[in-house]
């Protein structure tokens, strides 16, 4: 039947409008010969751009040709005559835009496998307050092979996971839609990285192509939970232990919106979510803000524990975004008295990406990724865990030197959301809350989700990733160095004001392995530890 609809929906009025006017101007003609000169024009006119309109449908190069057809080819008119034009058909240009033209230009390119050298040197200003650069050396190593990759999984993990440095942030199908999730995935298996289901549960489309999967587990429970949302262990056991799944990771919260659960719109629930997820239909699907399967630090670790025994041993971790940092102090005093200690942690900044979240805790909630990272890199450095445990860091992490960048602030991968969004086509056109996103990407609307053709973007996505981690070698060779885990804060610097340039290593300083065993007098972390109790994660005092 929605099939049936497709000429009735407003995107395609046009395309309708011109093939009406086409058979009745042809009916005209057939009607009354003596027309036919009146109605030739008007006829080439309606009927060219008929045929253009089917033509749309039918291209698979453009996604959102094929969601607007005809209108759509106005973007691209004023792309070509003023750039600027174009946020006025779908995107959004306006300041403050996560992301800005040129950094979308950059993983367009590489998705597309297009040049993506500049001539004529940088457009940036290197004097600006804030600019930051990395060092190079007189004696730059060769350029390493491009697959970089990482062990995970810490002494008590039974099937480490190889992973690579670059992996695609936890987006769950609901918030993306089916083909999205076939692509990214066909995407991950071709290029050989992992790819994070979100909390929204393992999906046929998940399933359909094998890529490496990260299954995390939110506070819904989605995928193993009873009818009364509660955490269901013989349904984790029964996802966990597949083939598929190569990490399982406990999301406590993400940087967009910390501390406020999932929100997956109404509208955007399906009958097919609703029965995925085990949600009613037609209702906000929310995640509680809190778990109900643990209270303490504690009891965290206990079930990190039991979610790593009940996957048959694989490495099992959790995700945040860091807000009290009494809080991560607690977990860690958690891990020494327990003996528990999660296989590895990833840290999502303020600075990350949603689907939909209210704009308080988007703007004003949570510790920006940089800063998140290194403090938890410290903690774990100062509790003397640091070896026992991978950080993975992301938060606007899309070109190879925002990877450098958050490891050399401690992180041992990255993952990025949106930057793998826009090698799907993506064009950050703000509405992934409205259902009518008009490349495909985040919708559950059929007629949309049919514009992503999943064997072209599954290229484009294996292609972006194989391209920054290429231009990341290129940056580890000039530095001297030969894998990423090599850089260190003083391969960076920044300007601070005008003359006033400072090295990563000062803007950034690092704790002694065990300073914080014993408690300590560092300003950044004494208050914070002494407020630290591994049985509650409200502070002591
Ligand atoms: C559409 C969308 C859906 C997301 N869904 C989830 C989710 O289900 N679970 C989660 O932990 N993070 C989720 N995130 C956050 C991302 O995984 C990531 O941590 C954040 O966007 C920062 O990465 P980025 O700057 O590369 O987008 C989502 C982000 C986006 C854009």
């Amino acid at each position: 039947m929605q099939t049936l609809m497709f000429p009735f929906k407003p995107r395609f009025a046009v395309l309708t409008i011109c093939c009406v006017v086409t058979v009745l101007l042809i009916g005209l003609a057939l009607a009354d010969p003596a027309l036919a000169d009146i109605v030739i024009l008007p006829f080439l006119i309606f009927g060219a751009l008929a045929l253009l309109g089917f033509h749309d449908l039918a291209q698979k190069d453009h996604a959102i040709l094929r969601n607007y057809p005809i209108v759509a080819h106005l973007r691209f008119l004023f792309e070509e005559i003023r750039p600027e034009m174009r946020q006025y058909f779908f995107e959004s240009e306006k300041d403050g835009t996560p992301f800005s033209r040129d950094i979308r230009a950059v993983v367009y390119q590489r998705a597309k496998m297009v040049l993506d050298k500049r001539p004529f040197g940088t457009q940036r200003d290197v004097y600006a307050d804030g600019y930051e650069w990395m060092l190079h050396s007189i004696a730059p190593k060769p350029r390493a092979s491009e697959k970089f990759r990482i062990s995970i999984g810490g002494a008590d993990c039974a099937k480490p996971y190889s992973a690579s440095i670059f992996n695609i942030s936890a987006m769950s199908f609901g918030a993306l839609s089916p083909n999205a999730i076939r692509a990214l995935n066909a995407g991950a298996k071709k290029g050989g990285f992992a790819h994070d289901t979100g909390e929204g549960g393992v999906s046929p489309y998940h399933r359909e192509n094998g890529g490496d999967l990260i299954w995390e587990i939110g506070s819904g429970y989605f995928g193993c939970r009873t009818r009364d949302g509660q955490f269901d262990p013989e349904a984790f056991a029964r996802t966990a232990t597949l083939d598929q799944i190569k990490m399982v990771e406990l999301k406590i919260s993400q940087g967009a919106k910390p501390g406020h659960g999932g929100v997956l719109p109404a509208a955007k629930v399906s009958e097919e979510i609703s029965r995925i997820r085990g949600v009613a239909m037609g209702e906000d699907c929310i995640s509680p803000a809190a778990h109900s399967a643990f209270s303490t630090p504690l009891d965290m670790m206990a079930f990190i524990a039991e979610m790593r025994r009940l996957s048959g041993g694989k490495p099992a971790g959790f995700k945040l975004c860091v807000g009290h940092r009494w809080e991560f102090l607690a977990i860690c005093k958690a891990m020494l008295e327990s003996g528990i200690y999660p296989d590895f942690i990833v840290v999502d900044g303020k600075e990350g990406g949603t689907g939909a979240a209210p704009l308080e805790f988007m703007d004003h909630l949570g510790m920006p990724m940089r800063e998140g990272v290194n403090f938890v890199h410290n903690t774990l450095v100062g509790f003397n865990i640091r070896d026992r445990i991978k950080i993975g860091a992301s938060g606007k992490i899309v070109t190879a030197f925002d990877i450098a960048r958050a490891m050399a602030l401690g992180a041992d991968w990255c993952n990025s959301a949106r930057g793998f969004m826009f090698a799907l086509g993506c064009i950050q056109s703000l509405s992934c809350h409205t259902d009518r996103c008009p490349t495909g990407v985040a919708t559950q609307d059929p007629s949309r989700n049919r514009a992503l053709v999943v064997p072209l973007k599954l290229e484009r996505v294996c292609n972006y990733h194989a391209a920054t981690l290429h231009a990341l070698s290129e940056l580890v060779a000039a530095a001297g160095l030969a894998h990423p885990s090599e850089i260190r804060p003083v391969h960076l610097a920044h300007r601070l004001t005008g003359t006033g340039v400072t090295s990563f290593a000062r803007l950034y300083p690092h704790l002694r392995p065990g300073e914080l065993l014993e408690g300590t007098d560092n300003p950044r972390f004494a208050e914070a530890w002494a407020m630290a109790r591994a049985d509650s994660f409200a502070p002591a005092g």
